[in-house]
C-alpha cells in the first residue's frame, strides 16, 4: 500500500509497472473510472485492495462512449483532486491517466469490441453506440494491464453484465468483481452526474431508488409477478415528481438483458431505471431473486 499513488500517463509506463508487479509475483487489480471520483468510486478502490496485491485506478473520460448530444465536453475533469482523494483513501498504488492519443492512436478507431444483444435495451436503446465505446476501451485497458481482477460497480449493472460476457468470450485472464451500489444517506445512488442537480432536483432524485425498492419488496415479499404493473407503478412514482422525466423503466433477465413479460419463480431479474432531473440523466437498478 502506498501513500503516494504513482501517476502513469503512457502505455509503455503502464506496461512496465504491470511487468514489475508480475516479476515480484504480485497480482494486479484494476478499477476503471472516468474520474470525478466520489465515495462510490473510493469504495470500489477499497474493495479492490481486498482482491489482490497491487491496485491501479484508471482515469480516462472515454470519448467513444458519449453520444454526439451527450455531456462529453461538460464531464468533470478533476485529475489533481482525484489523485489527492486516492492518496487519502490509501488503497491505491498507481493511477493510469492516459492522454486520448494513447488510447486512440489514430484519433478514431477502425477496431471495435462489441457484445451483441446485451446492449439492445435499457441504456443501449437510448444511448446508441455507448456500450461499444465502453467494451472497446475496457478491452484496451485489459490488454495493456492484463489485470488479474477488475472491479466494477453494480450501479451500472448492464455495463457489468456486458463486460463480464466480453471478458469471458474474449478469453481475458481477468476476473470481474461487481460491487453493490454505494448510496447517499437518503438512498440516492452516488454518481459523478449528481453534481449537475440543483437543490429541488437533488431533493426529488431519491424517488428513483425508493420506487425501485417498492418494486423489489412487492416481488420478494408481496408475490407481485405482473411486469406491466411493476413498470407502471415505478413510472407513476417518478412522474409524481415534477422535476423528473423518466427515460426508461425496464424489467429484464440477468443473462441476456431481454425484457420479460412475466416473472418466473427461481429466476433472477434486473429492474432498471433511467430518469432525467433537469439536464442530469441518472440511472439506478435493483436485482431481485424471484421467490
Ligand atoms: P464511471 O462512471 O467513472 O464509473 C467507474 C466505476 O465506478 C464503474 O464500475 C461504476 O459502476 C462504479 N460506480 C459509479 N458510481 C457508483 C456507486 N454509487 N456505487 C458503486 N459503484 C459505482 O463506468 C464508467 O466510469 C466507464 O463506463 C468505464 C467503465 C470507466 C469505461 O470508460
Amino acid at each position: 500500500m502506498s501513500d503516494h499513488p504513482l501517476t502513469l500517463t503512457t502505455i509503455d509506463d503502464a506496461r512496465s509497472w504491470r511487468a514489475a508487479a508480475h516479476s515480484r509475483g504480485e497480482t494486479v487489480v484494476l478499477v476503471p473510472t472516468m474520474g470525478a471520483l466520489h465515495d462510490g468510486h473510493l469504495e470500489l478502490v477499497r474493495r479492490a485492495r481486498e482482491e489482490g496485491d497491487q491496485v491501479i485506478v484508471s482515469i480516462f473520460v472515454n470519448p467513444t462512449q458519449f453520444g454526439p448530444n451527450e455531456d462529453f465536453e461538460a464531464y468533470p475533469r478533476t485529475l489533481e483532486l482525484d489523485v489527492a482523494k486516492l492518496k487519502s483513501n490509501g488503497c491505491c498504488d498507481a493511477v493510469f491517466a492516459p492522454d486520448p492519443i494513447e488510447m486512440y492512436p489514430f484519433g478514431s478507431n477502425k477496431t471495435w469490441v462489441t457484445v451483441d444483444r446485451l446492449g439492445d435495451h435499457l441504456c443501449g436503446a437510448t444511448r446508441p453506440g455507448h456500450f461499444k465505446g465502453v467494451t472497446t476501451v475496457v478491452a484496451r485497458f485489459f490488454t495493456i494491464l492484463t489485470p488479474d481482477v477488475a472491479v466494477f460497480g453494480l450501479k451500472d449493472a448492464q455495463q457489468f453484465f456486458i463486460l463480464k460476457r466480453m471478458a469471458h468470450e474474449m478469453g481475458f485472464p481477468t476476473r470481474l468483481a461487481g460491487i453493490p451500489t454505494v448510496r447517499e444517506a437518503d438512498g440516492l445512488a452516488m454518481s459523478s452526474r449528481n453534481r449537475y442537480l440543483n437543490a429541488s432536483e437533488r431533493a426529488a432524485a431519491p424517488i428513483v431508488n425508493r420506487s425501485l425498492q417498492t418494486a423489489h419488496h412487492s416481488i420478494s415479499k408481496g408475490g407481485m409477478r405482473d411486469v406491466d404493473k411493476i413498470i407502471l407503478d415505478i413510472e407513476a412514482q417518478l412522474l409524481a415528481e415534477p422535476t423528473c422525466r423518466p427515460d426508461y423503466v425496464s424489467v429484464v433477465d440477468t443473462e441476456e438483458l431481454q425484457p420479460l413479460e412475466s416473472l418466473e419463480s427461481g429466476s433472477q431479474v434486473l429492474i432498471a431505471v433511467a430518469a432525467y432531473f433537469g439536464t442530469a440523466r441518472l440511472i439506478d437498478n435493483t436485482i431481485v431473486d424471484v421467490p
